[in-house]
């Protein structure tokens, strides 16, 4: 291969990159895949979801219900010239806010009867909260040209894992006692708790135009001994507020995540889920924003991520988290636990990550690399790996011919096996978008992202068992968000998204 300055090889991209692209007539022209294409919709549709450490209930906390609720308000004011006369109080008090959402539907819990036939009130925490989410889903759906979708999710984890419960299966199998040499946080009993949650509904605010617009938030603890009326103190915390930006129309989702000596491991996302099936991360039936699942290698996510905290030297931020799931012989996941593997794909963009994956560590390494042009570069050619385009890879519990040395991913944090691979920002992913070097888009370099993460995960290694076909890769989750890992000290996090879009190519009608 002949020398190639950057200039040149930036001329050649699009070439290479059509490598890839299998329809030729596939359009050059992208429409988005979500409900709030770019987050323009002036009526909010916000879910929250909270997970214990294999992403269910277990407990629900005292007096706060099955953590699942949802903030799905429209608003209607009248357009100025039918307000004649009206002054600006006026105008405030004529604007209409419909709460699709009550406090009463958020408050439901556990055993509760559903206030419309079509859901069960299971006794299960665990049950209840898929059917909950399923409820109130149904309350915020909006339908549009047969495609109907319901609401951004928030999620919210706590990586605590009490190792003498059996609330957890282990690569999605039921285990009647957990042994592991694995060490996870956990306080004592109890430290799987569920969180305090609070709403601040969705209200009219107005900006100096006297222009209306939604605001509101979710806001919260994992400490149940947390008094919100005495501050936040040492206690964990995370918040969640929404307004909009009504010069670009763009909803401003600020985030703020903090650890606390008992939580010292949480996790706050933004998701877009799928709007049915399975979610990542999920045996489940779950709801969302995705209308249409965007698959490898023709998608593309656009966002705004402006950092103002960083969550400390363990806090991976994603700016971007794919999850997926299927088989390992190829086929799509069925619910089927013991054979479903949830893929995920993530950019972590904290300067102050280090790679685990080296020359000397091959064990962290994906067992090939795919170059831009194509080719497989094998993680013991030390010349030509880029090892420090990986933060980590772990294959899944239940791959019976993975090639060794591998470390196996966490068996108990997902209801079924999981492989992740983790990416840190390098020249080999910067061709489709993503961030070259170290403090790219980092705090203080707030940045729009336009991320060909279809191209991208098209790339990756991930696990199938020889000899089968290659499966489709169908993400059905795209996340935003961080992962404090477990910190030694209170930690916090803090950051605004809006822009967000998931865009796919345009059909061309036959
Ligand atoms: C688990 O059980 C062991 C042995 O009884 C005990 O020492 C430990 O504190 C328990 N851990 C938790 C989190 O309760
Ligand atoms: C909730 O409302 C209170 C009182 O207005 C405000 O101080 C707080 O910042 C809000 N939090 C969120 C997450 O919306
Ligand atoms: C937070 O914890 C530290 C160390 O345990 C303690 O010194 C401090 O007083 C605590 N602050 C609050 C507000 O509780
Ligand atoms: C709103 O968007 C405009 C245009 O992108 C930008 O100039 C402005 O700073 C934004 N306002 C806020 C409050 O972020
Ligand atoms: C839109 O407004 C948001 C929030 O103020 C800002 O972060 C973003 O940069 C703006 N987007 C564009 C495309 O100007
Ligand atoms: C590298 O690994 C491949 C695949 O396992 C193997 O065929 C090759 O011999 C190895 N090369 C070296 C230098 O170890």
């Amino acid at each position: 291969m002949p020398f190639l300055s950057p200039l040149q090889l930036l001329l050649l991209l699009p070439l290479l990159l059509n490598l890839w692209e299998i329809p030729t007539n596939a359009s050059k022209n992208y429409i988005s895949a979500i409900g709030d294409p770019g987050m323009k919709n002036p009526n909010t549709r916000i879910g929250f979801e909270a997970w214990n450490f294999c992403n269910e209930v277990g407990f629900e906390a005292p007096h706060m219900g099955s953590p699942r609720l949802a903030d799905c308000a429209d608003l209607q004011c009248p357009i100025i010239h039918e307000v004649v006369n009206a002054d600006i109080v006026n105008k405030e008090s004529v604007c209409k806010v419909h709460h699709k959402v009550k406090p009463s539907d958020n408050r439901l819990g556990a055993g509760d009867n559903f206030p419309i036939p079509g859901f069960q009130p299971y006794a299960d925490p665990d049950r209840y909260a898929v059917e909950k989410e399923l409820y109130l889903a149904s309350l915020c759906e909006v339908s549009e040209s047969g495609d109907p979708w319901q609401f951004w999710m928030i999620m919210l984890k706590n990586g605590n894992f009490d190792k003498n419960t059996t609330l957890c299966p282990e690569n999605g199998k039921k285990v009647a006692k957990i042994v592991t040499d694995r060490k996870f946080p956990c306080f004592g009993k109890g430290c799987m708790n569920q969180p305090l949650v609070y709403h601040n509904q969705s209200k009219p605010v107005f900006n100096e135009q006297q222009e209306a617009s939604l605001s509101g938030g979710f806001y919260g603890s994992y400490d149940l001994d947390a008094d919100f009326s005495k501050g936040v103190g040492n206690k964990s915390f995370f918040s969640v507020s929404w307004k909009k930006n009504l010069t670009n129309g763009s909803w401003i989702i600020s985030n703020k995540l903090s650890t606390s000596s008992k939580y010292p491991w949480l996790m706050l996302y933004l998701r877009a889920d799928s709007t049915r099936g399975f979610n990542g991360g999920y045996h489940y039936e779950g709801r969302g924003m995705l209308r249409k699942l965007p698959e490898s290698p023709n998608f593309k996510t656009k966002l705004t991520l402006d950092i103002k905290q960083g969550g400390g030297p363990n806090s991976q931020f994603y700016l971007s988290d794919i999850g997926g799931c299927w088989k390992n012989n190829g086929l799509p996941c069925d619910g089927d636990v013991l054979t479903d593997v949830t893929r995920y794909s993530e950019m972590i963009i904290n300067p102050e990550t280090t790679s685990w994956c080296r020359a000397d560590n091959l064990v962290s390494c994906p067992p090939y690399h795919l170059s831009v042009m194509g080719e497989v570069i094998h993680r013991n050619d030390s010349f030509r790996y880029p090892y420090s385009a990986y933060h980590l890879y772990c294959g899944p519990g239940n791959a019976e011919f993975a090639e060794k040395p591998v470390d196996i991913c966490d068996p108990y944090s997902n209801p079924q096996s999981q492989e992740i691979l983790q990416l840190l920002p390098h020249p080999e992913w910067a061709v489709h978008g993503y961030p070259e070097k170290q403090g790219d888009g980092w705090i203080g370099d707030s940045r729009s992202w336009e991320l060909d993460v279809g191209a991208l995960s098209n790339r990756l290694y991930f696990y199938q068992d020889p000899g089968t076909a290659p499966a489709k890769r169908i993400w059905s989750s795209i996340n935003v968000g961080v992962e404090i890992y477990v910190s030694n000290k209170r930690e916090t996090a803090e950051w605004t998204v809006s822009d967000f879009d998931v865009l796919l190519p345009e059909e061309k009608q036959q």
